[in-house]
């Protein structure tokens, strides 16, 4: 028999939905009167972001970067780096930046570190998932959807090899799938 991909599923779209109206509601009180630049952590967060945007009502700029870390696998590579850079000056700017979610820590440090030295006027996290107990750099999110355990997580924008980005939920990898499916 086929193997299957999932061991179940975290969290069901509507879960997932209410709990990004709660963020968007308030990140639109916390930057009242303000145009933060909100910037979007491609592929991952590209569900993630579009949802949240349109909960949020106070007026922003969007911008798209698209940083490598993980490659294919399900182990972080432990660097980061641009692989397509923002075209809109953050300088003087609040910056949010959309993550789907946060594992080490490595990938959103570097980014912070860009965005100040871009000096940015502030620079705050929104992420939808938090492996806190991965962490290996100090880093806490402004906005946190969720936390979740440690597992591979797909779905809602989230991959494996390139796979499972379009579900609209959260699932857990199947550790024995990600064995036999892992790119070499
Ligand atoms: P970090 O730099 O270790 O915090 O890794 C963050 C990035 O790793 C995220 O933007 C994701 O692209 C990827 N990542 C971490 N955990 C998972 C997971 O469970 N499923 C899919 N991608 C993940
Ligand atoms: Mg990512």
């Amino acid at each position: 028999m086929a193997q299957q991909p999932f061991q179940g599923v975290l969290l069901s779209a509507d879960t997932i939905a209410q709990r990004v109206q709660e963020l968007g509601a308030q990140i639109s009180q916390d930057y009242a009167g303000r145009s933060p630049v909100v910037v979007c952590i491609l592929t991952g967060a590209m569900m993630f972001f579009c949802d949240l945007v349109r909960c949020i009502d106070c007026p922003i700029t969007i911008g798209t970067m698209s940083i490598s870390s993980y490659g294919d696998a399900t182990k972080s590579s432990g660097v980061a780096t641009i692989d397509k850079d923002m075209d809109i000056a953050v300088q003087g700017r609040d910056v949010l930046i959309v993550e789907d979610i946060i594992d080490s820590g490595l990938t959103l440090s570097y980014l912070i570190d860009v965005f100040e030295r871009r000096n940015a006027h502030s620079v705050k996290i929104v992420a939808l998932l938090d492996k806190i107990e991965r962490r290996k750099v100090e880093i806490e999110p402004d906005y946190r959807g969720f936390e979740v355990p440690n597992h591979f997580l797909v779905g809602y924008g989230l991959d494996f090899a390139n796979r499972f980005r379009q579900l609209p939920y959260v699932a857990i990898l199947h550790p024995d799938y990600a064995a036999s499916h892992s790119p070499s």
